[in-house]
């Protein structure tokens, strides 16, 4: 199994939550949910270090969590920008050498091990490697609330994190992404963008991303079930 390291974009405000902070900080199970997905890095032995970007006002709050629950693996604290974009390139621009690099958004504490080292290593014989489920429901184009069509469903993949890349690949798509003002909402539209082919790895429906209330009830209930899997 290949090593890795990862970046984690920290540095959002959480609007869709409403909790009025960084939806990061809010509790499942009396752990912060950022603590619960830096968790999963700081157990994995294949991961090397993880470099997080973070608000300049709460990079000090960050340093004491991550004390507090002894995640020692974070090697650089980084600030955010404005867009999500932006908060993963200063990591990008934070990090010099390594093979392989995944990007995951820190909302996503549900991710499972085995879908990580899965694109860890397809990323090292293809490049690039995004997770991703098929979806769900019938799909259709309605740009203006009338149905233009109906897109073929055996094609179609909901996209999540993590992303991995080979560091060099993912370095110059951002740079040129950085230069013509070219913004994605992940990092795969910046690769895809090179005519770099990016591969899809099958991930599972509950790497949920903690955007709204109901989503923060899902994931008590995720936690308790895999508690309970644990224990028996
Ligand atoms: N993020 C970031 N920098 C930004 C925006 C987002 O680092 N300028 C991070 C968030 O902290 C989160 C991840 O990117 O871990 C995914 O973003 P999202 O779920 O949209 O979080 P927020 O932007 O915080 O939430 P919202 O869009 O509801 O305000
Ligand atoms: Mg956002």
């Amino acid at each position: 199994m290949k090593t890795y390291t990862v970046m984690l974009p920290a540095a959002g405000s959480g609007r869709r939550m409403g909790a009025g902070f960084n939806k990061l900080f809010l509790e499942m199970a009396g752990k912060p949910i950022l603590i619960h997905t830096l968790d999963v890095f700081e157990q994995d032995p294949c991961c090397t270090g993880m470099i997080l970007s973070v608000k300049e006002e709460e990079k000090r709050q960050i340093e004491e969590m991550l004390d507090r629950f002894g995640i020692t693996k974070v090697v650089a604290l980084v600030e955010g920008g404005a867009e999500r974009q932006q908060s993963v390139a200063a990591c990008i621009h934070a990090h010099r050498s390594g093979e392989i690099v995944l990007v995951h958004d820190a909302a996503r504490p549900f991710i499972k091990r085995e879908v990580i080292h899965e694109l860890v290593d397809v990323a090292h014989v293809h490049g690039a490697a995004i997770a991703g489920v098929q979806v769900k429901d019938t799909m259709k184009y309605a740009s203006v609330g009338i149905v233009e069509s109906t897109a073929d469903r055996s094609k179609l993949w909901a996209i999540q994190t993590p992303q991995a890349f080979r560091y060099d690949l993912l370095k110059e798509a951002s740079e040129k992404a950085e230069a013509e003002g070219f913004l994605g909402t992940d990092e795969s539209m910046i690769v895809e963008r090179l005519g770099h082919p990016v591969r899809v790895v099958e991930s599972t429906y509950d790497n949920v991303k903690m955007t709204t209330k109901e989503d923060l009830l899902f994931g008590e209930v995720l936690l308790k079930q895999r508690r309970q899997e644990d224990f028996s």
